[in-house]
């Protein structure tokens, strides 16, 4: 079957009325039996932005009023979550670019731009000055995490960057670039590929070590990360024009074309053992969205051609048109070390539109 981006989009906005008709303002993780679960209970999910903001990237594209009206319940029940300094960690990106920030594009929605500032601000207080680095997550209040940066965090670093052009306060971007500069050095290794975990001595900014964390084990590549990198540090080329990340995001997008498997279809990690054969779908469609922005700043036509290999593979083989099931891509993994493995993720289903809407010039540019 051929690859036919303006048709899937058709198929994916059909699929969407449907699923908001049943699972509405639920703020799913994953589909259990082709149906949304629902993780309104545990607001603070890193993952909780993601089906809003595929609400705002459709409703940019075709105007759904309904789209808009689901997002925007899902954007202020999040606001539980901008009041618990435990529930607030680095992935505000992630929260607030795809709901609050999503808003104000499209509405310029006061109420979204305060939420965002809020959002910026708090991960803003997450550098580290000696380490330059923003701590990921949080403990029970020992420390215990206070050294700890993953590389995920390079997609979060676009809120900082958003707060500091609403503000005009220079401090956000000097914040992210700094923490990109760190990651560029202490996450990226000589071939290109990165690592998920680093620690840092949060006293005297020491680099201690890494950790292998939702990869196969230690010096292997995890795919999801290599795709946060790829497109965290074009998003960083974007934001900022600095030459070093627009030449960082190049050597790990080189590092993932080189281990692209002849299917297509993404692993969990560069590194695993043949069997099991455990994929991610996510990895996937993350990466195409980065190849697909990074094809256009850096004027190479092999990026989009890696990006579109990867969108047809997940389009012929491992997507779920079907109205009647909430779920879009099938087979995700959360981490090679789960039991679980090939499931739905929604974030899977946000990026793959994403990189959809992209290809097809809908996209609303949320980051
Ligand atoms: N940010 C967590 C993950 O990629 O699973």
């Amino acid at each position: 079957m051929s690859f036919d981006p303006q048709k899937i989009f058709g198929k994916i906005i059909e699929k969407t009325r449907s699923a908001v008709r049943r699972s509405g303002e639920k703020i799913p993780y994953t589909a259990e039996k082709d149906v949304f679960d629902d993780c309104s209970g545990d607001i603070s999910w890193w993952t909780n932005g993601f089906w809003a903001g595929m609400l705002w990237q459709l409703y940019g594209a075709c105007g759904e009023p309904s789209f808009r009206k689901t997002a925007e319940r899902i954007e202020e029940k999040l606001d539980e979550s901008l009041m618990s300094a435990k529930g607030m960690d680095h992935d505000s990106g992630f929260k607030w670019l795809l709901t609050s920030g999503a808003n104000y594009t499209l509405t310029k929605s006061e109420a979204s731009k305060n939420r965002l500032l809020l959002a910026a601000g708090n991960l803003a207080g997450r550098f580290n000055p000696a380490g330059k680095f923003l701590r990921a997550w949080n403990d029970g209040g020992d420390g215990s995490a206070a050294g700890v940066a993953i590389i995920d965090c390079m997609m979060n670093l676009p809120l900082l960057y958003r707060a500091g052009e609403l503000t005009r306060d220079p401090r956000f971007s000097q914040i992210a670039t700094l923490h990109a500069d760190t990651a560029a050095s202490a996450f990226v290794r000589g071939d290109g590929s990165v690592c998920h975990i680093v620690d840092f001595d949060p006293e005297t900014g020491e680099r201690k070590g890494s950790r292998a964390g939702q990869g196969y084990a230690h010096g292997s590549a995890w795919t999801r990360g290599q795709a946060w990198a790829l497109y965290g540090f074009a998003l960083s080329y974007r934001h900022t024009g600095r030459k070093n990340y627009l030449t960082t995001a190049e050597r790990v997008a080189d590092y993932f074309l080189t281990n692209i498997p002849a299917s297509g279809l993404i692993p969990v990690d560069f590194l695993q053992p043949p069997t099991p054969a455990y994929e991610d779908d996510s990895a996937a469609a993350i990466a195409a969205c980065g190849l697909l922005e990074l094809s256009e700043l850096a004027g190479k036509r092999n990026y989009h051609d890696a990006a579109v290999r990867l969108l047809a593979a997940l389009d012929g083989q491992r997507c779920d048109y079907d109205p009647a099931h909430d779920q879009l891509l099938t087979r995700c993994s959360a981490a090679y070390h789960d039991d679980r493995h090939g499931f739905p993720l929604i974030y899977g289903d946000y990026f793959y539109t994403e990189a959809i809407a992209k290809l097809i010039g809908k996209e609303t540019f949320v980051w």
